[in-house]
């Protein structure tokens, strides 16, 4: 008997690898930011599938219909300060296409989180407005809001904080034009009427940084990766094998649980550290730039799985090319520095068991699209060769 997809990452560590460091990470659990009131906290269970007649949940403001893909139980959270609308999301959607909010007018936040690339953009590391090169990979943001903190090092708490910080950060260039570009952006025709009545603006009352990233925030938390193969039951015999193999001797459920395999935690799997395992000048040093923690050095958000199988190049860095190169690693414990994560081990895994692995993680792809017939198009320019 295997857990379905919905099977708590709680249930998973004690039915699976009771005594593997599963839920036994308190001191790990205390590092990561605190959720806010409402927020989900990936550790936790995600609701049971409410019934069928049942009421929309806590956040989910009546009118909006939320679409829940298969492995979806319940929609995300959301802050009492930004309700769901269905006008605000189409807001936001249209916004995150438009290359117009980025400072040189080359990018929008489309550019680099595309389907072509599995909701990232391809590269090892991210190109940022005016061709500037960014130190980090682009993640994935499908179910981007379930995650209880954003970016591989957590710094945002809340994916309002986040687009903020890629308006005015590297990605989109616009540093302190910010308020500017938001009221110019909100002056524009096509726009001025929607921002008016989602916010509901006064005549000549500038739309700010703030109602731009609350747009877009709104947008985000709609983009729900589900209906995979794994969610539907539906895996290949190879991909079932992975399955198994991942939940069991290889371990890798004990990092990337729950429904969207990921426990939310930061750990040291060894990428991108430098031989001694001691930070030095340049180097990335993950959730310890966040924490100023000496423990937390070379620490990174484990990674949602969904939709991995496209999101090639992987890791925080982007060093690894290709999906089975990046199991290999993980499997073979991470890269052997001091301060690794002692949860990694080397499972010592053969080349069939690797395979099936792969094919397990590719059965997580959702066949869901940003792009959609008749809804906005990409304006900015895709930075990936
Ligand atoms: C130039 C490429 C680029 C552009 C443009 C860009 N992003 Fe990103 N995005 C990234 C990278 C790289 C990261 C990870 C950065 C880090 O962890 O330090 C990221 C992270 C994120 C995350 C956090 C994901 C997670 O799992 O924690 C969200 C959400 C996000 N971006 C949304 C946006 C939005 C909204 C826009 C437009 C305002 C945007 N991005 C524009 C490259 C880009
Ligand atoms: C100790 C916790 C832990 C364990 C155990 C673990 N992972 Fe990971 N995994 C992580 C972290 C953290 C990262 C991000 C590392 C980085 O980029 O620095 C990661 C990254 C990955 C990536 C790259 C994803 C991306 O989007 O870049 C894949 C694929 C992956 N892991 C698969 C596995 C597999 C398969 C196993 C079991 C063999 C496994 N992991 C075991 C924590 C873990």
């Amino acid at each position: 008997m295997r857990p379905v997809a919905t099977t708590t990452a709680r249930f998973l560590c004690a039915g699976l690898i009771a005594g593997a460091g599963c839920g036994g990470a308190s001191e790990r659990e205390e590092k990561t930011p605190p959720p806010t009131a409402k927020a989900p906290d990936e550790t936790k269970d995600r609701a049971p599938a409410p019934p069928a007649d049942a009421k929309a949940p806590d956040g989910a403001k009546p009118g909006f219909a939320w679409k829940l893909p298969a492995g979806i139980a319940s929609p995300p959270a959301v802050p009492a300060d930004n309700p769901m609308t269905p006008a605000k999301v189409a807001l936001g959607e249209k916004l995150f296409f438009d290359a117009r909010l980025s400072v040189d007018g080359s990018r929008s936040c489309y550019s680099c989180h595309n389907d072509r690339c599995g909701n990232a953009d391809c590269l090892p590391k991210a190109v940022g407005a005016g061709g500037k090169p960014l130190p980090r990979n682009t993640p994935t943001i499908w179910n981007v809001a379930f995650r209880s903190s954003l970016y591989w090092d957590g710094r945002a708490p809340s994916l309002e904080k986040q687009a903020i910080g890629a308006l005015k950060g590297g990605n989109m260039g616009l540093g302190a034009g910010l308020p500017d570009k938001a009221a110019e952006i909100g002056r524009l025709p096509e726009y001025a009427g929607a921002f008016a009545e989602v916010f509901g603006l006064e005549a000549g009352q500038a739309v700010t940084p703030e109602h731009v990233a609350a747009a877009l925030s709104a947008y985000e938390r709609t983009l729900l990766c589900g209906d995979t193969a794994f969610d539907r039951k539906a895996m290949t015999p190879a991909a079932e094998r992975g399955w198994r193999l991942f939940t069991g001797k290889a371990g890798c459920i004990t990092c990337h649980s729950g429904p969207d395999l990921t426990d939310g935690r930061f750990h040291n799997v060894g990428i991108g550290v430098p031989p001694g395992g001691k930070p030095t000048e340049g180097a990335d040093t993950g959730r310890m730039r966040v924490t100023k923690a000496a423990e937390d050095a070379f620490r990174f958000r484990t990674p949602t799985l969904r939709n991995v199988a496209k999101t090639a190049p992987y890791f925080h860095d982007g060093s690894a090319a290709t999906l089975e190169q990046a199991v290999r690693i993980m499997a073979g414990g991470g890269r052997p520095v001091p301060g690794r994560d002692p949860l990694l081990v080397d499972r010592k895994l053969s080349d069939a068991e690797i395979a099936d692995l792969v094919a397990f993680l590719e059965s997580l792809s959702c066949p869901g699209k940003l792009e959609r017939p008749g809804g906005p198009r990409d304006t900015g320019k895709d930075p990936a060769p």
